[in-house]
């Protein structure tokens, strides 16, 4: 959420570029964690379980294969699910700020699970207690996980990524598109047309992004940014950020597991870590960096589709048209004006159906939703 984040508009808006110029390669079988060079751990799921994680765990045919914690580099763990068959295209699917990948996708866990996928679905570093004390701070960012992804893939898959996961996304395609069928991307923020903006509209940059440049600059002292975020037991947090979707997507139970997760093992120690993400993309420091990168961009080979909310507050829409589209134009783009930045949780059964197509193309097969 937050973050340089992401989103927009109004009705349904579609520019399709090249559909006949999508690669389809036969798929590589899907990583299998058994095979993988990664020492891996069983983990029990939290005995207390929301309904989100209820509907998974009882889903009648089952479809959760397996849920472990996995180090990555640096030796930092992340915790994975892994769902669906394993021999089905794979998917991963990247959560955002403040999540969990599990609470995140719910709803598309068991519809693209049920539904022969092979879905990966990883707690980005910082998130869900995956950290390691010796690693620093300032390693948790986006580039560092889309390493951290790249270690879990064996396959060319199709990605979907939302908020923070989105900046991982475009990275980890950029410096790999070999490994991608497609690409969707739910209020999916672009580090580079943030960055245009930072640059060459100032004072619009301040205007959307102040929380950024706050959590930047009053983190330092004190952990003030942790400590406002964290008051009154994380009510401030649920309040920027959940408070902003539409009733209902976010239940009771939901909002009190995150809760429990953001209090452990400490709650400054858990803020730092998922902070950081907005340390790095905050203003001037990386600047540089990051426009080196964007020399290259996704190559118009791997179909991209941008799913926005018009009521997003955290991207201004006119940021989708004058900043992500001048610098990526093979997408489709799918506007909802009713809804805001949390998209997966509040219309999962129409995002589930955008997904279904957009990898159907992307692979070539029938749509489930056809038969
Ligand atoms: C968070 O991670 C732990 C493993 O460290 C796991 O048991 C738990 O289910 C995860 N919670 C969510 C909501 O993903
Ligand atoms: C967008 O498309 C136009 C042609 O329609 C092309 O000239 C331009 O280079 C493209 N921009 C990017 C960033 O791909
Ligand atoms: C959005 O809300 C308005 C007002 O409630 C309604 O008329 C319209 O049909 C809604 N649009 C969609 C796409 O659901």
């Amino acid at each position: 959420m937050l973050s340089v984040v992401a989103v927009a508009v109004a009705a349904l808006i579609l520019t399709v570029t090249h559909p006949g110029q999508t690669i389809f390669r036969s798929p590589i079988e899907a990583a299998q964690t058994t095979q993988s060079p990664l020492q891996t751990t069983e983990t029990p799921l939290n005995t207390k379980q929301t309904t989100a994680l209820q509907l998974l765990l009882h889903a009648n045919p089952p479809v959760i294969r397996t849920h472990i914690s996995i180090p990555l580099h640096n030796a930092h763990p992340s915790f994975v699910t892994f769902a669906g068959p394993s021999t089905g295209k794979t998917v991963v699917l990247i959560h955002g700020f403040p999540e969990t990948g599990l609470l995140s996708w719910s709803s598309q866990i068991l519809f693209l699970g049920q539904n022969g996928y092979n879905v990966i679905v990883p707690d980005l570093r910082g998130f869900n207690g995956s950290y390691h004390a010796d690693t620093p701070v300032s390693d948790y960012n986006y580039i560092n996980a889309a390493l951290d992804i790249k270690l879990l893939l064996e396959a060319f898959v199709p990605r979907v990524g939302h908020d923070s996961g989105a900046l991982t996304t475009w990275v980890l395609v950029r410096d790999n598109p070999e490994l991608f069928a497609c690409v969707v991307q739910l209020a999916g923020v672009h580090d580079l047309a943030y960055m245009d903006l930072m640059l060459f509209s100032p004072w619009k940059f301040i205007k959307h992004s102040w929380y950024i440049i706050c959590i930047r600059t009053f983190g330092s002292i004190f952990s003030l940014a942790e400590r406002f975020l964290a008051a009154n037991n994380f009510e401030m947090l649920v309040n920027v950020a959940f408070g902003t979707s539409i009733p209902g997507a976010y239940s009771v139970e939901d909002i009190e597991e995150y809760k429990d997760i953001w209090k452990k093992p400490f709650f400054l120690t858990s803020m730092k870590f998922q902070l950081a993400w907005y340390r790095y993309t905050a203003p001037f420091s990386h600047s540089l960096k990051l426009f080196n990168r964007g020399k290259s961009e996704i190559p118009s080979f791997i179909p991209v589709t941008l799913v926005w909310g018009a009521k997003d507050p955290y991207f201004p829409v006119e940021h989708l048209n004058s900043l992500i589209l001048q610098r990526i134009n093979h997408t489709k783009t799918i506007m909802y004006e009713n809804n805001t930045h949390w998209l997966q949780r509040e219309i999962p059964d129409e995002i589930n159906r955008v997904l279904d197509e957009a990898f159907s193309k992307a692979f070539s097969f029938p749509s489930t939703m056809d038969n």
